[in-house]
């Protein structure tokens, strides 16, 4: 039944490894992997492509409301779809990762996903990451996880997972700490630590020594419910 599923909120900073780490949860648990992320990108790319600028908020709710986001799990990952598009790679774009910040400071786009946010973990049983889950989407999770490393290592993780160096890894740094900045300082729900988050800085640590203490944390909470 429900009552022996419980949620999961990872929260953090870019390039802390929230989502390899959250997808790997939520493989060892049977739960499902649920990428904010990729829902504030999904439709910071449709406001692109329809020249939609981040403080249009009456265009951006018109789009909002003929927008499907959907979240389909692949055999490699998750792929994003949007009105039955698969745009899963487009989503990453230096484009699209260079404004989402902007578009995630809109009040109409934060509602509207947050309430998607919420419907989707009503059964319980999700791993959500992103960065106001335990603060704000889901401030009843019963796990709260705040991920986070400094920003020399998160650029250098990321470096590396870029195959067509098309930036240098300074300005990638540079880009992660502007991100930061933007993400920390907004107005609408920040990324700020949850009171209750269990902070895991993760500076130095493999991903599965990261994954082990999350799922021990998991356990703990699952023998007391
Ligand atoms: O995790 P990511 O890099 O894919 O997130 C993209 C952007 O979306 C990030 O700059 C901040 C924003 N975001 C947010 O504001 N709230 C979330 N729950 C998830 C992401």
């Amino acid at each position: 039944g429900d009552c022996d599923r419980i949620n999961i909120a990872i929260d953090g900073p870019a390039g802390a490894g929230k989502s390899t780490v959250a997808r790997l949860v939520a493989g060892q648990l049977g739960y499902i992997y649920i990428d904010t992320g990729a829902m504030y990108r999904a439709v910071t790319l449709s406001a692109q492509r329809l020249a939609i600028a981040a403080d249009q908020d009456e265009a951006l709710s018109l789009l909002l409301d003929k927008l499907e986001i959907a979240l389909i799990r692949g055999e490699e990952g998750q792929s994003v779809l949007v009105n039955g598009e698969d745009v899963t790679a487009d989503i990453r774009s230096l484009e699209v990762t260079r404004e989402v910040s902007y578009y995630a400071a809109s009040q109409s786009i934060r509602e509207v996903l947050a309430s998607l946010q919420r419907e989707m973990a009503a059964r319980k049983g999700v791993v959500m990451d992103g960065r106001d889950i335990g603060t704000h989407v889901l401030p009843d999770a019963e796990v709260k996880v705040f991920l986070t490393a400094s920003a020399r290592e998160r650029a250098l993780r990321r470096y590396k997972e870029m195959n067509n160096h098309e930036i240098s890894l300074d300005e990638l740094e540079a880009e992660i700490a502007k991100r930061d900045y933007l993400d920390t300082k907004r107005e609408i729900a920040p990324l700020i630590q949850a009171e209750d988050a269990y902070v895991l800085d993760s500076s130095g640590m493999t991903i599965e020594e990261v994954v082990a203490d999350i799922i021990r944390l998991c356990r703990t909470k699952l023998a007391e419910a």
